[in-house]
């Protein structure tokens, strides 16, 4: 499992099957967004070395993690390209550091290194049900086909950070404490990282931090729109399993169900306030 280098490159993918009638807009938005998060991916690495540097078998594979995420970013990078000829890559990557600064620091964010890693399963768990979600959704046929790949790649990632987890960590680490580092991350889901990326293609001038608030709603309202409950099942058997809880697949459907459910009650809340004029965009600082 450890063995994680790429099986593919940039040019394995379809690019002379491009089709610029089928791009849609909203897709476009976040692959925009996500080719900024993935090309800032050395951050992460640079990060995770500090906290790994007693383990040489966990820096190595993240050496190989962090090369498979850049050539997300890339890959991406060249698709909102070609489908969008005035995204300015270089400019929005410089507006988005301005407004995300990465909190780098020698000690984990998450507490300990067993901590990090369950962190890290949780972020794997996402992308993949992300770029999943955005495979079954695009009708774009290089896109698909990234997409496709790369929701690959993530889960290949979580099973690298899961199989670390359980080698090294498993014995001295309590469910219940899984658990809070879960529900730590997933609270993070619609954080600064995504929101300021997401903006930082999408708005003209510079990132407004104060924002934020309108910026997830907005995340959130593109999930309720894509994100389907086969998404939520995948992601709550992966996150089931990095918790140590025994999640079996008919439980992990109905638990997906009510997940897609409250999403969707929520995202309509915020319309209703929307239209309604109720809502005013709070800053969180
Ligand atoms: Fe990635
Ligand atoms: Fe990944």
């Amino acid at each position: 499992v450890t063995n994680i280098r790429s099986h593919w490159t940039i040019k394995d993918l379809p690019w002379q099957r491009f089709d610029q009638t089928k791009v849609n807009k909203d897709l476009l938005a976040f692959a925009k967004a996500a080719s900024l998060i993935e090309a800032n991916a050395l951050l992460y690495v640079e990060y995770l070395k500090n906290i790994f540097f007693d383990k040489p078998e966990i820096l190595v594979d993240l050496e190989r993690w962090g090369a498979e995420e850049l050539q997300h970013g890339r890959v991406l990078r060249r698709w909102a390209e070609r489908a969008d000829p005035s995204f300015d890559f270089e400019l929005s990557m410089k507006k988005y550091r301005r407004a995300f600064v990465f909190p780098m620091q020698n000690e984990s964010l998450r507490g300990s290194q067993a901590l990090e890693l369950v962190s890290r399963c949780v972020i794997e768990t996402g992308t993949s049900s992300f770029y999943s979600a955005l495979r079954d959704a695009t009708a774009e046929p290089v896109f698909f086909e990234i997409c496709r790949r790369i929701a690959g790649d993530e889960i290949r990632h979580y099973h690298l950070f899961y199989s670390h987890l359980q080698k090294g960590f498993s014995e001295n680490m309590t469910r219940w404490a899984r658990i809070k580092a879960i529900f730590g991350r997933l609270c993070e889901a619609t954080d600064e990282e995504v929101c300021f990326a997401y903006a930082a293609c999408e708005s003209t001038g510079e990132v407004n931090q104060k924002n934020l608030a309108l910026y997830a709603e907005k995340y959130l309202v593109f999930l309720a729109r894509f994100y389907k409950p086969s998404h939520f099942k995948q992601a709550i058997l992966m996150v089931g399993r990095a918790a140590n809880l025994p999640i079996q697949a008919k439980e992990g459907l109905w638990l997906a169900v009510v997940a897609h459910k409250i999403l969707n009650f929520r995202v309509w809340i915020f319309q209703k306030l929307h239209a309604l004029h109720l809502l005013h965009v709070r800053s969180r600082s």
